[in-house]
């Protein structure tokens, strides 16, 4: 039984740890005041601390938004926040580098910063500057340039035997998660679950019908925090070792609900485009790293970004509980508001995508920013045509213009059969017209959303006949 996190290479006690309370106000509780609330919500990064993660035989670091960790889930895993970045009195790096540019006025961001930084110095493969390694992490005061300026001149990757402490740390691996169960974490009446099989997951869920779910957090610890949401029995899921599995086989590719979706985009990077597309617009890399497929399905928000993504690609999702495993498709899981298929004590298992994969796919996303930021309208098509250049399937999946993820069945069934051209378009965006009701709120308007339904297939056939990206 594990109850201590390794915080800078020291071990802290999880004992008498609230279920709910949150790592970032676990980490302030024991003195560890570099991290910062901003937001709270997973928006501005000053929280960000660096988990290890098993990779490759060995271990890499991982940003996180600390707010958005429940401290009882770090039972057993190994982190470093800001305060354990130098050496002494020689600060590493990156730290180095942000005075030497200049990087922090008020210093506020600056911990996070520092952190995402660090993750970033050691990411495995890391080839020049990546824009998203501090994507997530806002700063108010000093301006970006001299913060990215450190991004862009980092040294190479360390090796171990370079006298790097950090490197020397990750060859070593990180520990695999063990079963966590109330009494090893946690007191009083509220108890925290972490499962490390399937078989002991229903079993938890079986003798605990109120448990709450949680796998990265990234929604249900937004509850914790802004909507004072308190929560008697937890199960995390992150300890499900049969939830992180990747399936790439003839017929399909399966990706486990609890695979974190930063390791779903480097997985289908040259493989699967519209996935690729997808996953740089789903808010920033500290969220990426803890979120899953399991929990954006799950929520059934009708603006989130994996279900159109999806719906298009035909997924079919696999649901397990102490009854046993079934599959059904994505398009009939969501079934009212906020309301799916799931059963009491069921959960998602993986996400069954069939090959093979649709000849042209592109996701796109409508949001007031550009990058981070929660879809207005979130569209994705894809389609595949034959030699003569007719379409043999079309599955087009809209966010953000009903109460639930949807597919426009009778859009599609207007192109089906007929030459990808224009006016096979045209003629299907005159069925989205007449059967599509969005509605208005503050994100956009009724008449908008309508506008943009019809504008995004035209795009997505004007960009696939051109090959090419339309700015
Ligand atoms: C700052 C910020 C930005 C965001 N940006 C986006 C965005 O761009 N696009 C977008 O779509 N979403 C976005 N989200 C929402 C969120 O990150 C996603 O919905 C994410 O995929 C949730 O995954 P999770 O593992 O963190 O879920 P959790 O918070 O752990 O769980 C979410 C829900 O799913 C349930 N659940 C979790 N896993 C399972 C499972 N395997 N089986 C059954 N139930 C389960 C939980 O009980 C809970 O109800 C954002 C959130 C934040 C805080
Ligand atoms: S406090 Fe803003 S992301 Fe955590
Ligand atoms: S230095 Fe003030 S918020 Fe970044």
């Amino acid at each position: 039984m594990t109850d201590v996190v390794t915080v800078n290479g020291e071990p802290l006690s999880l004992d008498g740890v609230d279920p709910n309370e949150t790592l970032l106000w676990f980490l302030r509780r024991h003195g560890l005041t570099g991290a910062k609330e901003g937001c709270a919500e997973g928006e501005c990064g000053a929280c960000a601390v660096a988990l290890l993660r098993v990779h490759d035989g060995g271990a890499r670091y991982e940003a996180v938004n600390s707010c958005l960790v429940l401290a009882a889930a770090m039972a057993g895993q190994e982190l470093v926040t800001v305060e354990g970045i130098a050496t002494g009195e020689t600060l590493h790096p990156v730290q180095d580098a942000m005075v030497q540019e200049g990087g922090s006025q008020c210093g506020y961001c600056t911990p996070g910063f520092i952190v995402s930084l660090f993750a970033e110095y050691y990411r495995p493969g890391r080839d020049g500057y990546d824009p998203e390694a501090i994507g997530g992490n806002l700063c108010r005061c000093t301006g970006y340039r001299p913060i990215r300026d450190v991004a862009r001149a980092m040294e190479p990757v360390p090796e171990v035997g370079e006298g790097d402490r950090f490197a020397a740390r990750l060859v070593q691996g990180a520990a695999p998660l063990e079963s966590v169960s109330p009494g090893s974490v946690g007191e009083g009446e509220r108890r925290f679950y972490r499962p490390e099989t399937l078989a002991e997951l229903y079993d938890v869920l079986g003798r605990e019908p109120d448990a709450k779910v949680i796998n990265g957090g990234t929604d249900v610890v937004v509850e914790v925090n802004q909507r004072d949401a308190r929560f008697d029995v937890l199960v995390s899921l992150e300890g499900v070792a049969e939830l992180c599995r990747w399936d790439d086989a003839d017929d399909a590719l399966t990706i486990g609900a609890g695979v974190s979706l930063s390791r779903v985009e480097e997985r289908v990077h040259g493989m699967l485009p519209l996935l690729e597309e997808l996953l740089p617009l789903f808010s920033s890399r500290l969220i990426r790293n803890r979120a899953t497929f399991g929990g954006n399905l799950a929520n059934a928000s009708p603006i989130g970004d994996g279900a159109p993504a999806l719906l298009a690609l035909g997924a079919e999702v696999v649901l397990g509980s102490a009854k046993g495993e079934r599959t059904e498709a994505l398009d009939g899981f969501f079934t009212g508001y906020r309301q799916t298929v799931l059963a009491p004590g069921e959960v998602i298992v993986a996400v069954r995508i069939p090959k093979p994969f649709p000849q042209l796919g592109r996701f796109y996303k409508v949001a007031k920013r550009e990058m981070d930021d929660i879809s207005t309208v979130a569209a994705a098509f894809a389609i595949d045509v034959d030699d003569d250049g007719q379409v043999t399937s079309a599955r087009l999946a809209y966010g953000g213009v009903a109460a639930t993820p949807i597919r426009a069945h009778d859009a599609e069934r207007s192109l089906v059969g007929a030459p990808f051209t224009a006016s096979a378009v045209a003629d299907a965006c005159a069925v989205l017209k007449k059967t599509l009701n969005p509605i208005s709120d503050h994100r956009g308007s009724e008449k908008y959303r309508r506008a943009m339904v019809e504008q995004l297939l035209r795009k997505f056939h004007a960009e696939t006949q051109m090959g090419g990206v339309l700015p």
